[in-house]
């Protein structure tokens, strides 16, 4: 069985509302299990909301997020350390997804220097799911949420997405890429059977 499942993907590509259905669905199961996200609601996930709204300096958002995740892992550890399945919407690929976006043409190479700054600190996930989408489809379904971050173009998102598939083809066997232009009730049962699965 899978302990520790983070769930990854494009603003509008379903994340949430699947973690939050397979959280339920494991709870309704007898399973002791926790769902959490980042950025967190701390004061620190709070400068990182901030960094985001502000279109604040990249190098600056980057490190923000590694803060507010340096703080959650104590959580996560915590709830691993007590035998809990603990679900998490959005963890470090995201960093190493939209960061490395945002660090194109000021540092080298965004993805490994941001793996090197803090790939070692934190807890590897047993297992990701990263939601695939169509940008124009995520786009189409986050257009009522209201005031839209500066991350939620489609020019941005597109080379999200591609960073989030180049980082599933580098670990297969921890990544599961879902096709979320499904119905959400047959993604559900995939993630609780890869879950569930020894
Ligand atoms: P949310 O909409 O899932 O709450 O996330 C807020 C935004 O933060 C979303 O556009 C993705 C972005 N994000 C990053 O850029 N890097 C990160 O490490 C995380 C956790 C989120």
């Amino acid at each position: 069985m899978k302990r520790f499942v983070t769930f990854e993907g494009i603003d509008g590509s379903g994340k949430s509302t699947i973690s939050k259905r397979v959280y339920k669905k494991l709870g309704e199961m007898g399973y002791d299990v926790v769902l959490t996200f980042e950025p967190t609601d701390t004061s620190l996930g709070r400068v990182v909301k901030k960094c985001i709204e502000e279109n604040s300096d990249p190098i600056v958002t980057t490190f923000a997020f590694i803060a507010d995740r340096m703080q959650h892992v104590k959580e996560l550890k915590r709830w691993l350390e007590r035998g809990k399945i603990v679900l998490c919407d959005r963890y470090a690929d995201s960093t190493y997804a939209y960061q490395a976006v945002q660090l194109e043409n000021i540092v080298e190479n965004p993805i490994r220097w941001l793996k090197d700054l803090h790939d070692e600190f934190i807890l590897k996930p047993d297992l990701t799911f990263l939601c695939v989408l169509d940008v124009d489809k995520a786009l189409d379904r986050i257009k009522n949420r209201g005031k839209l971050f500066s991350f939620e173009r489609k020019d941005f998102l597109k080379k999200v997405q591609r960073n989030y598939l180049y980082l599933a083809s580098l670990e297969k066997e921890r990544f599961v890429l879902l096709d979320t232009s499904r119905s959400i009730d047959e993604t559900v049962k995939e993630c609780l059977d890869k879950i569930l699965k020894r």
